[in-house]
Parts: C-alpha cells; structure tokens; sequence
C-alpha cells in the first residue's frame, strides 16, 4: 500500500513537472535558463511511459539519456508505487557539459534525487559494465541516448540483456532511422515482440500483423521469455527498411545537397 509520505512525495513531484510542462524550462546549477525543447520528453510520451511502468510493476529501472531529467521523472513517478524497493539508474555522460546538470538539480527539486543513480558515462562504457555484476536486474529500460544506428542498437542490445526474460525495453524517437531499425534489429532476430497500443501513436502492425514502415516516436519491445540466444548459430532476419534507408540517405546528404537535387526535380 502506497503511504501518506508517499503520496505527498508525489505530490511534489507532480507539482514540479507541471511547472516544468507549463514554462517549458528548467534551472541549472549555474542559474541558468534551459529550454527543455527539443531534447526533453513529451508530457504524453512521458504519462504513457509511466503508466507502462506501473502496469508493468517494475521496481528496477534502467535509462539511457538523462539530458534534463523529464523522463526520469515520470519514471521515479511510477517507481513510486513501490517506495521501499524502487530505483532508477540514468546513463548520461554530457549532464553537467552540456546540460549544466540541470536535470539533476531537477530530481532534487522534484524530490527523488535519492532514488536515481547517475553514471556519468558514454552507454558504451556503462552498460557493459552493468552487465557484469546486473544481467537480468532490471524490469525496464528506456532508451534514449545518442541516437545513431550503431549506439542505439548497442544500447538496446544491452539493455535487453540487463532486463530481465519478459521485461520491457522502449525505445525512444523510432521515427529516426537509428532507433527505428535497432528496434526492427530486436523485434526480428531477437526475439522481443512489440507490445502495441500502450505509447502514443503506437501503431506498429499492418493488418497482417507484418511490422509497419512508418514506425512510431516510441516502441515498446517485451524481451524474449527464453532469453536472446536460443536461435541457430546462422539465423539472420534482414531487418532493413527500405523506406528508412531512402529518407536516411536523403537525410545524410544534408540540406544544401537535398536542395541541388530538389532543384534537379530529383
Ligand atoms: C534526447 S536526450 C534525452 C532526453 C531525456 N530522456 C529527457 O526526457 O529529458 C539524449 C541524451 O542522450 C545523451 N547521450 C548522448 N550520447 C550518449 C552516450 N554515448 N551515452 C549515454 N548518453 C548519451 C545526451 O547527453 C542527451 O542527454
């Protein structure tokens, strides 16, 4: 049972992210003004995540991409529920360089610093080293850190092994081509199978079940029951998407290239 202490807890935290929601900024430790546009998260991704939490009853918490702390705290809302067991372990190594640690001053504010530890590492380095000691820990994990194919596929495949059989791993901006295939890369070769219709604009599967093209803003992957590995030793799905791969190139070529051929009526 959620306790009288909890509850104002929460208050505070709830009070101190409609704040945040409603003028859009955040404080650093320097006293300066920080927009939480473009990198923080959306009030509706952010409910939607923790309501998945909750539904989920996860205790352990994993995140790849601190920046301001907004996920973080719809995460620590969620964990919550569970005020004597629940924690949240955050990955950033550009909180205080490029933040200027406005996202942990934003915990603080909101009360649940105590519950959050920072590793002030590149995921490349963290979670490896996670995986030592906390294969299976954890009940969840967001992804949401640097957001090209490679980190974030490593981040996901990562994380799916530090989750546990059967827990969840979302990962954020699949309507970028990096996260979008990893998550295509887990869904496919892996084993994790897509948990639709609990994120906004959730709209994964074609009327024949087959994974959509245009994929959402996040995606949420259940990790396999059986583990990652139970597969034959040559066993490749292609994952590529085709549709990705051409908005990708365009997107690569930069804006002045995408002009000349734009002009060329290519
Ligand atoms: C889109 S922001 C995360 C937004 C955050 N989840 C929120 O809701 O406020 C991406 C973050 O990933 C972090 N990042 C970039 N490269 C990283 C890496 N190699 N390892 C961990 N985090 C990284 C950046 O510092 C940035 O804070």
């Amino acid at each position: 049972m959620v306790s009288a202490v909890n509850d104002e807890q929460r208050r505070r935290l709830r009070e101190h992210l409609a704040s945040v929601y409603a003028c859009g900024q955040l404080v650093d430790a320097n006293g300066q003004r920080r927009s939480i546009s473009p990198s923080g998260m959306p009030m509706a991704s952010g409910n939607a995540l923790r309501d998945l939490i909750l539904a989920e009853g996860a205790t352990e918490t994993l995140e790849v991409g601190l920046a301001l702390g907004l996920s973080t705290l719809h995460i620590c809302d969620a964990l919550m529920e569970h005020p004597d067991s629940g924690r949240h372990t955050a990955i950033d190594p550009l909180e205080e360089s490029n933040f200027g640690n406005a996202g942990l001053m934003s915990l603080e504010r909101a009360g649940v610093r105590d519950l959050v530890e920072h590793i002030d590492l590149s995921s490349d380095l963290a979670l490896p080293e996670l995986l030592r000691d906390r294969r299976g820990e954890f009940d969840f994990a967001l992804v949401d850190g640097a957001h090209w194919f490679d980190y974030a596929f490593l981040d996901a495949f990562f994380c799916m092994q530090l989750v546990r059989p059967g827990g969840v791993v979302v990962l954020d901006d699949t309507w970028m081509p990096g996260p979008r295939l990893a998550a295509r890369y887990l869904a496919l070769n892996l084993g994790c199978t897509v948990i639709p219709g609990v994120l906004p604009q959730t709209r994964l599967l074609g009327r024949r079940g087959q994974l959509q093209p245009h994929w959402p803003h996040m995606t949420a992957l259940r990790t396999p029951v059986q583990g990652a590995f139970a597969r034959d030793r040559d066993a490749f799905v292609p994952f590529h998407d085709p549709h990705v791969s051409v908005r990708a190139r365009l997107a690569g070529l930069g804006r002045s290239a995408r002009r000349r051929l734009g002009s060329r009526g290519q």
